[in-house]
């Protein structure tokens, strides 16, 4: 447990904008040589046009460069862990690959799998 990555994730959940389902997320993405880029759930009154967390934060550090990347920490405040979407799980393998993701509720719950348990049998650049 990284308390700094979920630490980062829980101040960037502080700054979703999430009025149409309430539902507050951060997460936070570490490369290999310690650099972190967060980001939060960011909604719209068009909900189709929402993103996750996950993708603000893992869109961050690649624009910015950042490649090479250790571990993910989520962070809600749900009476069970938020797991990421399908779509997110997609995204975090092809740019990150089986990083170690880190759950934790501010309720007190936390787990820590890596991604290739939570993503089994990629669709990937191997496919093609
Ligand atoms: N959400 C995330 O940001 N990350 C997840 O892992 C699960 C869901 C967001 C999307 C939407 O804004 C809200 O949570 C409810 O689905």
């Amino acid at each position: 447990m990284s308390p700094d990555l979920i630490g980062q994730a829980t101040d960037a959940r502080g700054r979703a904008l999430a009025p149409y389902s309430g539902f507050k997320v951060g997460a936070a993405i570490a490369t290999r040589d310690g650099r972190i880029y967060t980001g939060c759930n960011i909604e719209n009154a068009s909900y189709g046009l929402s993103i996750c967390a996950e993708r603000v934060a893992l869109w961050k550090a690649l624009s910015e460069g950042a490649r090479d990347f250790a571990a993910m920490a989520i962070v809600s405040e749900a009476q069970t862990l938020t797991s990421p979407c399908g779509a997110c799980r997609q995204l975090l393998w092809e740019y990150c690959g089986n990083i170690t993701i880190q759950l934790h509720s501010l309720k007190g719950l936390h787990a820590e799998h890596q991604l290739s348990d939570l993503f089994p049998f990629p669709f990937d650049s191997r496919s093609l």
